[in-house]
């Protein structure tokens, strides 16, 4: 991986700065950061503009990031209106809300940096979250490029912001129990079920949202994927017709190349998750995670610690306070559940995961199929069982069960005897040494790419040429 570990070795500054905007959310952030670090290692300087909004731990972020420079505004969000349940709703108030306060950050680190005597880091462009669809034509009245840094995977992006196309072609929205099966022949291996349209309140402004994303990227200057040739060969093709013009960077997976958990915003359980693993023999774990933003109810929650203690398997769950709706943390489990299971079961709130999946004990995740959470098994070749939640997330248990033949897509109820079953399928039935198999492929494909001529490696060249050339 050469080219990639050296972060944050000091290498000389190039003369020019980038300033990155991440959404403040885990899954958005770490991939921000990742590229901050790449950057920062091929001699730019680093500005990262930041709401207040789930980033109130500014210092502990200045503190592993000392080498950067951080901005932040409010977001005028109150307690209230700050709530996540309806993705679509959220969205479009939290980027009407930053237009004005991003403007007006943007617009002082622009005149500081004029006035700056040191003239020799001047702000080259924006690279903005793909999700902040407003950044664009704020960058533009500053002169500023933007490329837009895209932390979905590529066919799952795709899918979404084909909603209008698939409406006017009549798959959505859907008419009956039966059409849920039929094929997209857009985007196969796809079915109708697979790309269900966020639940809203008002289903318009999901389409106006998406296009709105959109059209930001058709008027930016480039599109940066955390995603690598070989795993998403056809997306990017797709993704090349349909921008057309628009340069791609498909430079992933980004956390291969920066310290893995300087971007987490809760503290993760380092000490308790690692050392109950090095107890544990290799490939026997169950490691489970949703991620960072899904909730689940009660119901489902006591059927998950059911279902795995019946799998006899040793697990390490992920369990944050917020995931189960209506309970603090897991008061809802039996009194002495984990103390019956005698040592088999650890519960942590937040765990250093990419250090996790890269443990010898762990040998399956079940996972929400975020797409930071997909990439991060694939490099520590860990077969997965899926449990998608959100668009993006369904697309990519589609593409880990049927297209890359890695893991299992939960389509059935969440109920204690299929997941038992689930769980046994991957960790010590011939299937799961088959999906083993395959994976350890794509992680071996995963080292290819990043090293001195693979396919990333080449893309973030091109990246950094493009930069340069603004
Ligand atoms: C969200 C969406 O859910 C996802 O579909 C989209 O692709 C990105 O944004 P999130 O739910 O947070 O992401 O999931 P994911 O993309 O998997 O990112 C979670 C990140 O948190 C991963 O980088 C993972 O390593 C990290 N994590 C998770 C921890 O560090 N500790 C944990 O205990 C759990």
């Amino acid at each position: 991986m050469e080219g990639r570990n050296d972060s944050c070795r000091m290498v000389p500054r190039n003369g020019r700065r980038v300033i990155l905007f991440p959404l403040p959310f885990q899954g958005h952030i770490n991939p921000m950061l990742h590229l901050a670090s790449i950057l920062y290692s091929k001699g730019f300087s680093v500005t990262i503009i930041h709401t207040d909004f789930n980033f109130s731990s500014t210092n502990y972020f200045s503190c592993n990031y000392p080498h950067f420079d951080f901005h932040s505004f409010p977001d005028g969000f109150s307690e209230t209106e700050a709530s996540v349940e309806d993705v679509a709703v959220f969205f479009t108030a939290i980027n009407g809300k930053c237009i004005m306060p991003f403007r007006d950050c943007l617009a002082e680190i622009l005149m500081k940096s004029k006035a700056d005597q040191n003239k020799d880091s001047s702000p080259c462009c924006l690279i903005t979250d793909a999700f902040w669809f407003f950044t664009h034509t704020v960058a533009a009245d500053f002169k500023l490029p933007t490329i837009v840094l895209q932390t979905c995977g590529v066919s799952g992006f795709l899918a979404f912001t084909a909603y209008p196309i698939l409406r006017e072609r009549a798959y959505l929205p859907v008419q009956d129990h039966q059409s849920l099966e039929t094929p997209v022949t857009e985007f196969p291996p796809l079915r109708v079920k697979d790309i269900q349209v966020l639940e809203t309140m008002d289903q318009e402004n999901v389409y106006r949202f998406v296009s709105a994303i959109d059209t930001q990227i058709m008027a930016s200057s480039g599109v940066i994927w955390n995603s690598y040739r070989d795993l998403e060969q056809a997306g990017l093709g797709l993704a090349h017709q349909k921008y057309l013009s628009i340069p791609i960077f498909p430079i992933g997976p980004l956390h291969k190349c920066s310290p893995a958990s300087s971007g987490s915003l809760s503290s993760q359980d380092y000490q308790r998750s690692i050392s109950w693993l090095d107890k544990q023999t290799p490939k026997s774990v169950v490691y489970i995670s949703f991620g960072s933003v899904i909730a689940i109810n009660k119901d489902g929650f006591l059927e998950i610690a059911w279902g795995v203690a019946n799998s006899r398997m040793p697990f390490l769950w992920v369990v944050r306070p917020g995931l189960v709706s209506g309970a603090e943390w897991v008061e809802p489990l039996p009194k002495g559940f984990l103390e019956m299971l005698d040592g088999r079961g650890c519960i942590v709130k937040w765990a250093p995961q990419q250090e996790v999946l890269a443990h010898p004990a762990v040998g399956g995740f079940w996972t929400h199929s975020g797409w930071n959470s997909t990439l991060e098994s694939m490099c520590e070749g860990v077969p997965m069982i899926c449990q998608p939640y959100l668009p993006d997330q369904m697309v990519n248990a589609r593409y880990v069960s049927h297209f890359w033949r890695v893991g299992l897509h939960s389509e059935w109820k969440l109920e204690r005897m299929e997941i038992e079953r689930a769980i046994r399928r991957v960790m010590v039935e011939a299937e799961g040494q088959e999906m083993r198999a395959r994976i350890m492929h794509l992680k071996e494909k995963v080292d290819f790419c990043l090293r001195k001529g693979g396919s990333s490696h080449q893309s973030l060249e091109r990246l950094i040429d493009h930069i340069l050339s603004f």
